[in-house]
């Protein structure tokens, strides 16, 4: 089964323990961290602060998505506020291999997050560093945006390339009843939803959905 990995971006901000508490008690498997700096990303959201206070009141794994530049600087800051997996975007560094060895050498996992058009090339030398590829299936920045289907066959052949190495492949955007059925055909082993959990009346319904989307029925 995928697991669901809840992103707090959707989430009302002025409740967040609340808001956490929530979706741990739905099932959310992860929590989401949407870290951006309005320079990588015209938005800006939270820092390692927030994610402090919420460790005191989860035990979910906290995966935490850098969309920051210069996250060198910046991941001992996380890895001490209790991040579990620090994922920073290829695009962001210029020596990605060696801001991976730094995340590794903290004890915790490491991902690499990959824009929409950024081809696979960009980690293919480094598979067997990772814990994580995120494949992003909207353009970093907002929740709320439209899946793109372009993502579909990156995923096909991402799972084609870890062969049988223990990675997740993480994705990211748009995550719906439908997307999710079409991206975990393809190869997703953990989805990212803020919309469609925090967007949702029904939490435990929401998160249920989305881990079974497409799952085939005994
Ligand atoms: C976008 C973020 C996503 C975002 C997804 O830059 O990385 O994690 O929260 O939001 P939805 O699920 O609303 O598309
Ligand atoms: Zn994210």
């Amino acid at each position: 089964m995928v697991k669901i990995a809840a992103s707090l971006l959707a989430a009302d901000f002025s409740k967040l323990a609340d808001e956490v508490r929530r979706a741990e008690e739905a099932g959310a498997d992860w929590l989401h961290f949407d870290v951006m700096d309005g320079h990588f990303v015209p938005n800006i959201t939270m820092g390692p602060q927030v994610v402090r206070d919420l460790r005191n009141k989860s035990g979910l794994f906290f995966d935490v998505h850098l969309m920051i530049e210069n996250p060198e600087n910046y991941l001992e800051k996380f890895y001490e506020a209790g991040a579990d997996l620090l994922t920073v975007s290829a695009e962001a560094c210029v020596h990605l291999h060696k801001v991976i060895q730094m995340i590794r050498s903290l004890g915790i996992k490491a991902g690499v997050a990959l824009n929409p058009a950024t081809p696979l090339s960009a980690i293919k030398y480094l598979l067997d560093d990772l814990d994580l590829v995120l494949l992003m299936s909207v353009n970093p920045g907002f929740g709320g945006q439209k899946f793109i289907p372009a993502v579909i066959p990156k995923i096909r052949e991402l799972k084609s390339m870890v062969k049988d190495r223990k990675l997740e492949i993480q994705v990211d955007g748009g995550i719906n009843d439908q997307t999710a059925r079409q991206v975990r055909e393809a190869g997703a082993t953990v989805l990212v939803a803020g919309t469609a959990i925090f967007g949702s009346d029904d939490l435990v319904t929401a998160v249920k959905m989305l881990k079974t989307a497409g799952e085939k029925s005994p």
